[in-house]
């Protein structure tokens, strides 16, 4: 599985370019993809998605562009815990859906990198929706969820409730069945007050780059991007 994540991770670093501003997502799949854009020495700035990417940015030298200056990004890339032919993704599993959310809206192309097998006919069939949820509103928050028909968990770490990078819960809701309309679904959540932000990332990708164990790549772009 390692390999197939750096074969994903070096072939996104090879789609980057002197000069450009990038989105720098999170999780074991990216951390591949920023060994390899470091090695390869270009001058680059990115924002990262997470305190945990920041961190190992500084580490590798690859420079640090505030969100709060980046209007447009050219070129995002990040991991999915699941993605489905359309690119409708589901993230989260790291726990830095909210901020990779926002940085990869700003970009003019998201390359998402993943193993093969985070490739599924429907988004929920093998991983919860990541929700995550400012502390106040978490009971409401679950028991509108529920009504819905999700089956929720709340997450912890440490026998204590998960904290986000922006001070937030998560509960990982489970949908039988799994999602059936992420785009309604998608704006479904978007009306739940005390929701921050949710794993459901739709219409962002405009590209994935696949990767199986024997390390070969392939590129899969949405159904309404071929025609
Ligand atoms: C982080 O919050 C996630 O969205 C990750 O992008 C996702 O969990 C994929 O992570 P891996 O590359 O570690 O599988």
């Amino acid at each position: 599985m390692s390999d197939a994540k750096r074969a994903a991770g070096e072939a996104a670093a090879e789609l980057v370019e002197d000069g450009m501003r990038l989105g720098l997502g999170t999780g074991s799949t990216v951390a591949y993809f920023l060994d390899a854009l470091a090695a390869r020495g270009l001058d680059v700035t990115g924002v990262p998605t997470s305190e945990a990417t920041a961190a190992r940015c500084r580490e590798l030298g690859i420079r640090l562009l505030d969100v709060a200056t980046a209007t447009e990004l050219d070129l995002a890339v990040d991991g999915a815990d699941e993605l489905d032919p359309e690119l409708q993704l589901v993230k989260g599993g790291g726990g830095a859906l909210l901020r990779e959310k926002v940085v990869e809206s700003l970009a003019a192309r998201f390359v998402v990198i993943a193993t093969e097998d985070k490739l599924v006919d429907r988004l929920g069939d093998t991983f919860p929706l990541p929700v995550e949820v400012v502390p106040f509103a978490l009971g409401p928050v679950g028991r509108r969820l529920e009504a819905v028909g999700f089956e929720i968990e709340r997450r912890e770490r440490d026998g204590a409730a998960y904290v986000t990078d922006n001070g937030n819960h998560i509960l990982d809701a489970r949908l039988p069945g799994g999602i059936e309309d992420p785009a309604v679904m998608d704006v479904e959540l978007a009306l739940i007050p005390g929701i921050a932000g949710h794993g459901l990332f739709v219409d962002m990708a405009t590209e994935a780059l696949l990767a199986d164990g024997s390390g070969e790549v392939r590129r899969l772009t949405p159904r309404a991007a071929q025609t």
